[in-house]
């Protein structure tokens, strides 16, 4: 080999030797932003992991906020025994039922459960009243959803729960109270509650009268649709069996 020769391959082997030394360095930077993200995810899923058990606790405790207030409300009455509870599951039920987004609304549920919170408001003498109510009392009777919403107005957690306090009581032909909406005026969470708080009515022993069966309650409701209540909501009732209702029925008494 001659000399020219041996010097071209010994700066070749310089410089791959220059070249490999780059490489591994580069290859060393590499690996160091490899761990450097692994340890961000691992830091991320932990965030989210406590994000998530926060927001689990904090569902919990409103949970046992609202149960708390509408204990309060069923105390007073024993008749209706666990009726607010019963009720929602009903609602839930139904609110699948229907296929809405509803069913998934987190806070649909905390209405259901307080939709008579107003009643704390009406006098022992006119809400046990076994004789039918004078005017003047029906007139204090009626104003229930509207204490109740204002009682809740100010919870933001509440959302559209407090629709549900305030518009129970209307009708879908619009002889309800306290705002006389009607048809798709009045809430649609509202709307499925009526139907699920008339099943519980008729369902539950009263002073006044024998509790209905289920079928006979079906009928009732099915009386009703398009003028106490909305249509597809009496339609989505009509697809529950009456196995899951009874089912329903018998864990919440
Ligand atoms: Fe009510």
């Amino acid at each position: 080999m001659s000399e020219v020769a041996a010097t071209d391959v010994e700066r070749l082997q310089d410089e791959i030797a220059s070249l490999r030394g780059q490489l591994e360095e580069r290859g060393r930077l590499v690996l160091d932003k490899e761990r450097q993200l692994e340890r961000y995810a691992a830091d991320l899923r932990e965030a989210y992991k406590l994000e998530r058990e926060h927001a689990a606790e904090l569902r919990g405790s409103y949970m046992a906020t609202v149960r708390a207030l509408s204990n309060a409300v069923e105390a007073r009455d024993a008749y209706t025994g666990k009726h607010a509870e019963r009720v929602a599951a009903y609602g839930l039920e139904l609110a699948r039922a229907t296929g809405s987004p509803l069913a998934v609304d987190p806070q649909i549920e905390f209405g259901f459960l307080l939709h008579d919170v107003g009643k704390v408001a009406i006098p022992d003498a006119i809400l046990f009243k076994p004789q039918p109510l004078s005017p003047e009392e029906r007139g204090l009777m009626e104003r229930h959803p509207v204490i109740g919403w204002e009682i809740l107005r100010e919870v933001d957690f509440l959302g559209v729960a407090k629709l549900v306090v305030r518009s129970h009581h209307e009708r879908w032909d619009g002889g309800g109270y306290p705002d006389r909406l009607a048809g798709e005026d009045i809430p649609y969470a509202a709307r499925v509650f009526a139907v699920a708080d008339a099943l519980d009515a008729l369902t539950t022993t009263r002073p006044y009268r024998g509790a209905l069966s289920i079928a006979e309650a079906r009928a009732t409701i099915r009386a009703a649709s398009g003028g106490q209540f909305d249509p597809s909501v009496v339609d989505a009732f009509n697809e529950i069996g009456d196995d899951r209702l009874l089912a329903i029925r018998s864990t919440t008494s």
